[in-house]
């Protein structure tokens, strides 16, 4: 192992050691390749050397037992956390935050989303219950990648979806603290005032001058329906830009799958329900599909819960019975479509 400048010629280099933030949270595990976002945020974090390569003189390290498999998705998501609580920090303050700033932070997610095929493996993990809107937002910005890839969106079109996806509910920073974290309900003149978020977001991106007026517009339309219910215009679905029905997608399905204080998360297929249901007249029935589609083309090869109980492997999925795959307990095949007593009930990823 050694110990060596950090600069952009360690790009492909292994990592010699965890690297922990201030709080004693693991930032990159031992073993990660580096790569050119990782070097910048460590810049930024006011690193100037790191360990790179191995050390078999380092087996007894204290923290050997906590290095984690290399998993470039949570490290992305991870900096990409920090670096929009910075950003939002600075919203708070009122400093003027460019498009140079939300731009970095899309980045750190951007190519490792488009690369990795199950998101949802990562997303799963990484959920904390602090920090929820900035989690959220990345959680958001990951899906709405995903479902733009699967909608042949270009290059260009990905990474302006990715920043509004980042900054979709910039406009909380506005809410007080008491009525955002509030766990029991909210009070109607409460409930008022969280629906004030996107026109807040959306003054906040006007203020950033970022080049693509699509950004603050899904910003804007992020909670808008299909049928004109939404708010804060009520605007009709042809009205609503594309990137605002797919944002409104993503949102609703990392909310439902999130946990909070005052609910439990929604297993996968039960929120896939829901949303299913809730795109007949409020989200946008397309944007529903591909993200469906998604959803069960990663299935196979995860562990499922049954309503019996037990834990199975699912092998092939039944796309029109998402809950009755094809599944396999010890060396034994089992048709759900055949067996109507037994169903998928949660998956594990
Ligand atoms: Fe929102
Ligand atoms: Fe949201």
């Amino acid at each position: 192992m050694e110990i060596l400048e950090l600069s952009e010629q360690l790009v492909g280099h292994k990592l010699g050691r965890n690297i922990y933030d201030d709080s004693g949270r693991l930032l990159l595990p031992k073993g990660t390749i580096l790569q050119r976002s990782h070097i910048s945020q460590l810049i930024n974090m006011g690193y100037s050397k790191i360990a790179v390569g191995s050390d078999d003189l380092d087996a007894n390290n204290e923290h050997d037992n906590e290095t984690i498999e290399y998993n470039p998705l949570t490290q992305a998501f991870t900096l990409a956390v920090d670096n929009l609580k910075d950003l939002m920090a600075k919203v708070s303050a009122g400093h003027l935050v460019g498009q140079g700033e939300v731009e970095e932070t899309m980045e750190l997610i951007f190519p490792t989303v488009l690369e990795t095929n199950n998101i949802l493996l990562n997303l799963q993990d990484l959920r904390r219950k602090d920090e929820y809107t900035l989690q959220h937002s990345v959680s958001v910005s990951v899906v709405a990648l995903k479902i733009g890839q699967l909608m042949r969106m270009s290059q260009h079109d990905l990474k302006m979806l990715g920043m509004a996806g980042i900054l979709h509910d910039i406009g909380k920073c506005k809410i007080p603290l008491d009525i955002l974290n509030k766990n029991g309900s909210l009070s109607e003149e409460e409930f008022r005032e969280i629906q004030k978020h996107p026109v807040y977001g959306y003054e906040i991106v006007k203020g950033m001058k970022l080049e693509d007026p699509r950004i603050s517009l899904a910003v804007l339309q992020h909670h808008e329906h299909q049928d004109g219910r939404g708010y804060p215009l009520k605007l009709a679905a042809g009205k609503i830009h594309l990137f605002s029905k797919i944002i409104a997608v993503a949102d609703v399905f990392d909310a439902m799958t999130s946990e909070r204080p005052y609910r439990g998360k929604m297993a996968l297929f039960k929120a896939m329900n829901e949303i299913l249901t809730s795109s007949v007249n409020h989200l946008n029935p397309q944007v529903v599909n591909k993200l469906r589609t998604y959803v069960l083309s990663i299935c196979p090869g995860a562990s499922a819960l049954l309503n019996n109980g037990d834990i199975a492997r699912i092998i092939m999925m039944n796309t029109d019975e998402p809950a009755r795959p094809l599944i396999q307990i010890g060396d034994k095949f089992i048709n759900l479509r055949e067996h109507r007593d037994l169903w998928v009930k949660d998956i594990i990823m």
